[in-house]
């Protein structure tokens, strides 16, 4: 016990000197959320902007919607948006060959917003699950499996027809071995050396995904004879494993990758962190669809205020040792943040 004066004790430490006054605790704040830091996943169809019922306030936008919510957002101080298309269920096939449209939907959409905002950096997903009848990342064989090298093929042409859209940076989510090195020469060799890739790197088989996937109707689902994998677990990660996710950063590293990512964020904070631990490559983490609804669900029950709680998450998954967070209320905490 410390020895007690006339009226105080003799601490040789208060913390709280420093928590005093907001002035004080400004200059003492480690981490700081700025919209800077911000990507906003937006939706896009062909056809008239539509309320998605899976993500209560999230638009499935249509092409000159998206355009007008990008430059919003772009005014509020957003300066990246991630584009994901909802594709037609006829333009599906089993090989995915929409991905690679020059006047594919994903492509029609970088192209306009590239040309309403042009200081935006436009990122696209590489994956096959929205072109794909099966709703998987990869083409899945006869047998059922989900075929890395052929998947690979379709990937390339997919990343160098975005780059040739004008996108900023192209971000492979399908988790195929080796994808960002074969994505890097293909991008390369059309002569796109200035397009950048942001891996998702360490992307876990998670349940948070649902939402996203009744968004965009991609789900994995059975389409004729052949048997279909249910979920995703031979190419996302077990939730249970962080020591591979150094190992698949290494991969990254060593294959290209401009920023390497982990996703979810919120129960993965362990992991942005071993990744901050092990590299200086710029780090985003992905904030996904059912960490959004969990907390608008959970505003919306009472009792716990929105705006602190995705602020506390957002603060979080930077103190973490994010550099870039992909969340849908990025436009709502850039407004926030005034
Ligand atoms: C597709 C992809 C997914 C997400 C981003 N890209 C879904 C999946 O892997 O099934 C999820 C994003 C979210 O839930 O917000 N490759």
């Amino acid at each position: 016990m410390p020895e007690k004066n006339a009226d105080h004790l003799d601490l040789p430490s208060r913390p709280r000197r420093n928590r005093r006054t907001a002035a004080i605790r400004g200059l003492v704040r480690e981490t700081v959320l700025d919209p800077s830091h911000l990507i906003y996943p937006l939706f896009v169809q062909d056809g008239r902007s539509e309320p998605i019922d899976a993500m209560p306030g999230q638009v499935r936008w249509s092409l000159d919607d998206l355009c007008k919510e990008v430059e919003r957002a772009y005014g509020l101080g957003i300066n990246a948006v991630v584009l994901f298309p909802k594709v037609p269920g006829e333009k599906k096939t089993e090989t995915g060959e929409h991905a690679f449209d020059p006047d594919g939907l994903a492509q029609r959409a970088i192209r306009a917003v590239k040309q309403s905002a042009p200081g935006i950096c436009v990122i696209t997903d590489v994956a096959l699950d929205p072109y794909n009848c099966d709703g998987h990342d990869g083409i899945v064989s006869a047998t059922g499996e989900v075929l890395n090298d052929e998947t690979i093929g379709v990937l390339c042409r997919q990343a160098a027809s975005h780059a040739e859209a004008g996108a900023d940076i192209v971000a492979p989510s399908d988790m195929m071995d080796g994808r960002v090195g074969a994505i890097r020469s293909a991008m390369d060799s059309a002569g796109h050396t200035n397009t950048g890739i942001m891996s998702y790197t360490a992307k876990y088989a998670s349940a948070f995904y649902g939402p996203f996937r009744g968004a965009l109707d991609s789900a994995p689902r059975p389409s004729g004879a052949k048997p279909i994998p249910e979920d995703k677990s031979t190419y996302q990660m077990d939730p249970a494993n962080a020591r591979e996710a150094l190992h698949e950063l290494g991969l990254d590293v060593e294959e290209g990758a401009d920023i390497v990512m982990v996703k979810p964020a919120g129960p993965y904070l362990d992991v942005i962190h071993r990744l901050r631990q092990a590299t200086d490559l710029p780090i985003a983490a992905y904030q996904v669809s059912g960490e959004y609804v969990m907390i608008k669900s959970a505003a919306a029950r009472g009792g716990l205020d929105e705006k602190a709680l995705v602020l506390e998450t957002l603060t979080g998954i930077r103190r973490a040792g994010a550099d870039m967070v992909l969340t849908y209320f990025a436009p709502q905490i850039a407004e926030w943040l005034g």
